[in-house]
C-alpha cells in the first residue's frame, strides 16, 4: 500500500499531522516546550493553525520566543496561511528585529503578503533594502502580491 503524509485543508502537505487535542492550552504549552521533541510542537503549530480562531492565532504569535528558528520559521509560513490581522504586529516585529535569524525574516515578510492587508505596505517598502537579499527579495513579492491583489479586485 503506498501511504502519504495527508494533504492539509490548506492544501499544503505538512512536516508533520496537526495534533489530535483539541485543548488551547496543551497544544500552547507544548509549543512553548524548548525540550519537547520538534514533531511534537509542529504538531501543535498545524493544530492552532487548523483552529484558526483569534486565540490560536496569538497562541502562535507567542511561539516566536521559542529558541528554534526552524520553529520561529515554520510559525512565520502558518500565519500566512492562517490570513489573519491579529498575526500583523507580530510579523512586522519579526521582520523588523535584526537580530532575527534571516529566513524567519523572510518568511516574516512573504507571511505579511499572504495576510493581504495594505497596512504591511510600509515595513515591507522599508525592508526592501535589506541587507539580506533573501529579505529584500521576500519584501519586493510580498509587495508585488499585494499589490497583484489590489489591482485584481479594482478590475
Ligand atoms: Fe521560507
Amino acid at each position: 500500500m503506498d501511504v502519504r503524509p495527508e494533504v492539509s485543508e490548506y492544501g499544503s502537505v505538512d512536516p508533520a499531522p496537526a495534533s489530535d487535542s483539541e485543548q488551547l492550552d496543551e497544544l500552547r504549552s507544548i509549543l512553548l516546550d524548548d525540550n519537547a521533541k520538534m514533531f511534537e510542537r509542529m504538531r501543535s503549530v498545524f493544530k492552532l493553525r487548523n483552529i484558526r480562531t483569534p486565540e490560536s492565532c496569538l497562541t502562535l504569535c507567542e511561539g516566536f520566543s521559542s529558541t528554534s528558528a526552524l520553529l520561529r520559521h515554520e510559525l512565520a509560513y502558518v500565519l500566512g496561511q492562517m490570513q489573519m490581522d491579529e498575526a500583523l504586529p507580530t510579523l512586522v516585529k519579526v521582520l523588523s528585529d535584526d537580530q532575527e535569524h534571516v529566513m524567519v525574516r523572510h518568511e516574516a515578510a512573504e507571511a505579511l503578503g499572504a495576510i493581504g492587508n495594505r497596512e504591511a505596505v510600509p515595513v515591507l517598502e522599508k525592508y526592501l533594502k535589506d541587507e539580506h537579499i533573501e529579505v529584500s527579495e521576500s519584501c519586493e513579492v510580498a509587495l508585488d502580491l499585494l499589490n497583484w491583489v489590489s489591482n485584481s479586485t479594482i478590475a
